[in-house]
């Protein structure tokens, strides 16, 4: 099994997408190239396999355990651009999205995602362009951190943990994820601290990590961007790690499912917006007894599978 990162929800995942001999598969969050792997197992050397990752590390590592795979594509990118990465003329036999970070960006201490060790606020999973954490911490708003914080992660004392960010701050910048620990600590009393469950950190990071990559605002034009690609009959499986993303997932799959803005009243729908999809099952999967014992980074995956119609 690959250090780099364990595949979640593998089986279920690839089961859901029906994978057809011949056929032209997508895996939009590369990673490990542990999806990717058992799709092209599945193909059995016919047909292709498209790999998108913004992680040119993940590139590099997937693309040399695929090697022996001469139909898979590995592709530099965003998913949300999935027009411009794949050629015009595809359209999908299925599709799979294992959303967030990998075990490999989260344990790698230089890129700044884990709160567990010091190391440059850089949270970037493509460090090919775009802002670090340390950037838009020492430059953003009280307000815009505070609203961030919440939105991304529900965390109760956004307000006061800004307010220390910028605290700190004005002594000097914010440099290293200790420094953003720092002021968490600060933020919250201690007899809280003591009761929250996991690391009191563990919210403030996912909410800068998600900020800083973009994560979910752009999450359901990508999720439709790639159904449009999707053949009729083919499946596009999403695997969620957390509330607000899974939240937003259903409520996009429920928008293609049924876009109609017609009233309710109204005899004949007349906005002319047909359903995209249908779920292939309802509500969500979640991760077996056995591979929550194994793996206890799966324990909030969530997964969602709907077929293009
Ligand atoms: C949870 S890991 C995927 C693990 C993979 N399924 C495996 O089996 O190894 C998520 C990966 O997706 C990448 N990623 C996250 N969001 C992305 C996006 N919008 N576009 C492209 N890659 C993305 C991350 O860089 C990371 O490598």
């Amino acid at each position: 099994m690959s250090d780099y990162h364990v595949p979640v929800m593998l089986h279920e995942a690839v089961e859901y997408l029906n994978i057809k001999k011949g056929g032209i598969y997508l895996d939009g969050t590369l990673g490990g190239g542990g999806h990717s792997e058992e799709i092209l197992r599945r193909l059995d050397g016919t047909g292709r396999l498209y790999g998108i990752d913004r992680d040119k590390d993940a590139l590099s590592y997937a693309s040399a355990r695929l090697k022996a795979y001469n139909n898979f594509i590995p592709i530099h990118g965003n998913f949300r651009d999935i027009d411009i990465l794949l050629p015009n003329d595809v359209m999908l036999s299925g599709a799979v999205i294992d959303l967030g970070v990998s075990s490999h960006q989260l344990d790698t201490p230089e890129r700044g995602f884990s709160y567990h060790e010091e190391a440059p606020l850089d949270m970037r999973m493509d460090r090919s362009g775009g802002i670090t954490a340390e950037e838009w911490l020492n430059t953003a708003s009280k307000d815009e951190i505070a609203n961030t914080i919440y939105k991304y992660s529900d965390e109760r004392w956004a307000k006061r943990i800004a307010e220390k960010i910028v605290e700190i701050r004005q002594e000097s910048p914010l440099k290293t994820t200790t420094d953003l620990v720092r002021a968490v600590d600060m933020a919250i009393p201690k007899a809280v601290r003591r009761n929250i469950q996991g690391h009191p950190a563990k919210r403030t990071f996912q909410a800068v990590r998600i900020k800083i990559n973009e994560e979910l605002d752009m999450l359901p034009k990508a999720i439709e961007n790639i159904v449009d690609r999707l053949q009729i009959g083919g499946r596009l499986c999403i695997i969620t790690f957390h509330s607000i993303e899974d939240r937003l997932v259903k409520r996009t799959i429920n928008y293609l499912r049924n876009p109609c803005s017609c009233p309710s009243n109204a005899p004949i729908c007349t906005c002319g917006k047909k359903p995209k999809i249908k779920t292939v099952f309802s509500g969500v999967k979640t991760p077996s007894q056995g591979e929550l014992a194994q793996n206890p980074r799966s324990s909030s995956a969530k997964l969602r599978a709907v077929e293009r119609i």
